[in-house]
């Protein structure tokens, strides 16, 4: 009998969609006013259009010819701009948004109307996987507005650290399509996958958790002699043989963050995009890649920090990073929580 990380799902010849799942957490939520709800069906329905974008993906080339303009004399747009388009404009039609920050715009989108969330994406996660039919993402994060209610959205909005996050997700655009969110620990992580034949959402995996202790690593080691020593000695131990830990772990490294840290998820084990001499505060962004990642994970009871040391008194927790601009980078180290402890136990002994 194979072990699940997550509750199947019981068996009915019906299955339940996202949308019915998002409104029976709203149903849970006193106080709920729809505006949340509302801005979660956007966040789906910009789902489906990117999906379906994604899987002409190669089509669109061939038939481009030049690669710049398609049959129908369109002009062919890369997959990052498409979904950034597709995403801001959903959100914007859907005036539950007072700010829109993604790594497509060098500024935030401010907008008038009253909107009451400010949100982050990464309309387009692993991008140099696009041209090979390699998992693609999206990944977004949802923070309730700080600003004067009636003013326009401000970038405060947005500058709200992941502990304060009312929402989180990712969408893999993999062998099949998944939307995994979370709206916080209380109400767990929960994993849906697109039914291609109907468009629609089915739930799939209720309530992951991610193992306490997996059996991977995951990082980029083509960039082993850039490494602060620990990150160098922490790789070697978990190459090393010894079978009362259950080393040597496996290596599986994608390069799209998605596709590494849905597997993690599940699965459990270690991802980690440390800091290193060409990227001295890490590659991934705070605020739309690494904290809906640490959020998530969190919430799945794993773990995710910076990959610095604890300051004395301090935490280095992902979520309790402070964001000082939108596009900020951080190390990011995510995963089960006995593997990320690992890591912890070789940056205190190096005192790197
Ligand atoms: P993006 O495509 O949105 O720019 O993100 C790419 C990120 C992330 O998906 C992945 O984890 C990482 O870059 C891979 O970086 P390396 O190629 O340096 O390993
Ligand atoms: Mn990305
Ligand atoms: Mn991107």
């Amino acid at each position: 009998m194979q072990q699940h990380s997550w509750r199947p799902v019981p068996p009915s010849s019906v299955g339940i969609t996202l949308e019915q799942h998002i409104s029976q957490q709203m149903a849970m939520s006193p106080g709920a006013t729809g505006h949340f709800t509302a801005l979660l069906y956007q966040v789906m329905l910009a789902a489906k259009l990117v999906d379906a974008r994604v899987r002409q993906a190669g089509l669109a080339d061939v038939l481009g010819l030049t690669g710049e303009t398609n049959i129908q004399g369109e002009r062919v747009q890369k997959l990052d701009l498409v979904a950034n388009e597709i995403f801001c404009t959903v959100l914007q039609r859907g005036m539950r948004t007072c700010a829109i920050a993604s790594e497509e715009l060098e500024t935030a989108i401010l907008l008038d109307g009253g909107g009451r969330y400010a949100v982050a994406m990464d309309p387009l996660d692993g991008s140099s996987n696009i041209d090979c039919n390699v998992t693609i993402g999206t990944i977004f994060g949802i923070w309730r507005r700080r600003s004067e209610s009636m003013e326009r959205g401000q970038d405060e909005d947005l500058l709200q650290p992941g502990s304060a996050l009312r929402a989180a997700g990712y969408i893999a655009y993999g062998s099949s399509t998944m939307f995994v969110y979370s709206t916080g620990a209380k109400f767990g992580v929960h994993g849906f996958t697109l039914d291609p034949r109907i468009g629609e959402f089915f739930l799939s995996h209720q309530d992951i958790r991610v193992p306490s202790r997996g059996n991977t690593y995951s990082v980029n080691e083509g960039n082993s002699s850039k490494w602060e020593p620990s990150t160098r000695k922490w790789v070697e131990h978990m190459k090393e043989d010894d079978a009362a830990s259950k080393r040597p772990y496996g290596a599986r490294y994608v390069g799209s963050l998605v596709a590494d840290a849905h597997r993690t998820l599940i699965k459990g084990g270690i991802f980690a995009y440390p800091a290193d001499r060409k990227s001295p505060k890490g590659k991934l962004r705070l605020q739309y890649e690494a904290n809906p990642m640490a959020f998530l994970f969190e919430a799945a009871g794993g773990r995710a920090i910076t990959g610095r040391p604890k300051p004395a008194g301090g935490s280095n927790r992902i979520l309790d990073v402070r964001p000082e601009s939108l596009h900020e980078r951080t190390p990011l180290v995510i995963g089960s929580s006995d593997d990320v402890e690992t890591y912890e136990r070789f940056l205190g002994e190096t005192g790197a």
